[in-house]
């Protein structure tokens, strides 16, 4: 490794690809070496937008020059790829979710550990400054011992029907980030799951097999219990929010706007819709995000989220899912 600079092979440039590309590409303990799409001319714009060069995966994965790799391809191709950039001797940074089966996460985080890697998963959210500024918070002890924790996540659209159809559904693919807030701010795991989901926004989504509009109960062997309210929907922009009720306060962190403004008359009080999603609202969070990866593979800081965050995620999706197609209760173990 060249010192002090991490040299990572991004595959995949689409949506989230082109925000971890930039990111690398202006990080100064960072340098994007290469980038890999199927599509080529995804590959190629990103490449001319960053100065970097365009290599297809193979080539990524056996380049010795390069010791770090960022996958971010459609979630199918997740866990080939992590296992392979593993057995390469790479440090791997994967998107979310690592796999929609939790046993193929299981087997996929056994050969990791076999091949001796670093793993982490994006679950950005935690690197948001007013969430990760809430957590530290609580932990310092501020509001005492975590009673309740409430999570609103409401995109602003539902997502194309092709992509509801092949997504794993609502609490897998877009209740999975709350699902690892909940565990980061319960600071316990979950073992009692409930969930109701409906078909409220679009009935399509109904006859694509999915709901769009949700809400989880979630609660730990000690009692402590978090809520998560769901929606493919929010007229008002991305709404994100999170409440921890603790013994003795609140923590709360609210929505982002594009500015402060405000303005006041006789009807009331009018401010700017919350920023559209998930690309403005987390800008920061992203940056953070690679931060951590830089410094877990440069200095050895811990790792996370990591590839354990990913199957705990995932183990209380696939719980939702069941709990609100059967209508029961279910534990986790
Ligand atoms: N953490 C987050 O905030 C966040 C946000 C969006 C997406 N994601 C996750 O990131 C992943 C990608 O999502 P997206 O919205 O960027 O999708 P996308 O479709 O915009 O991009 C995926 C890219 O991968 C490319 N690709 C497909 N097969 C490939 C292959 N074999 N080799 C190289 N490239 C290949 C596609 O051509 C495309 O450019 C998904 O798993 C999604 O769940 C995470």
């Amino acid at each position: 490794m060249t010192t002090g600079i991490v040299r990572i092979g991004l595959i995949g440039a689409g949506r989230i690809g082109r925000i971890h590309g930039a990111n690398m590409a202006a990080h100064p303990r960072a340098r994007l070496a290469a980038v890999a799409d199927a599509v080529p001319a995804a590959a190629e714009a990103l490449a001319a937008a960053t100065g970097s060069h365009v290599r297809d995966a193979d080539s990524i994965l056996e380049e010795p020059e390069i010791d770090a790799v960022v996958i971010c391809t459609p979630t199918d191709l997740h866990a080939d790829l992590v296992e392979r950039a593993a057995k390469a001797g790479k440090a791997v940074f994967c998107e979310k979710p690592v796999d929609l089966d939790a046993a193929r996460i299981r087997d996929c985080l056994e050969m990791v550990r076999a091949a001796g890697a670093k793993l982490m998963i994006g679950f950005n959210r935690r690197f948001d400054p007013s969430f990760s500024m809430l957590e530290k918070r609580l932990r310092a002890g501020e509001i005492g011992a975590v009673e309740l924790v409430t999570i609103l996540s409401r995109d602003p659209a539902p997502p194309p029907l092709d992509y509801v159809a092949r997504s794993g559904g609502l609490f897998r693919d877009m209740m999975i980030h709350d699902f690892d807030m909940a565990r980061f701010l319960l600071g316990e795991e979950p073992v009692e799951v409930h969930a109701v989901g409906s078909c409220l926004v679009d009935p399509a989504i109904g006859k694509a097999g999915d709901v769009d509009t949700a809400a989880v109960l979630l609660k730990t062997a000690t009692g402590k219990i978090a809520q998560i309210s769901c929606s493919r929907r929010a007229t008002y922009g991305y709404d994100q929010r999170i409440e921890v009720h603790g013994a003795e306060g609140l923590l709360a962190a609210g929505n982002r706007h594009a500015t402060t403004l405000t303005r006041a008359d006789a009807r009331g009080y009018i401010s700017d819709r919350a920023l559209p999603f998930f690309l403005e609202r987390y800008a920061e969070a992203y940056r953070h995000e690679l931060d951590s990866f830089v410094a877990a593979v440069l200095d050895g800081a811990p790792i996370s989220p990591s590839g354990e965050d990913g199957l705990r995620a995932q183990v209380l999706a696939d719980a939702a899912t069941e709990a609100a197609r059967s209508g029961k209760t279910v534990q986790v173990g």
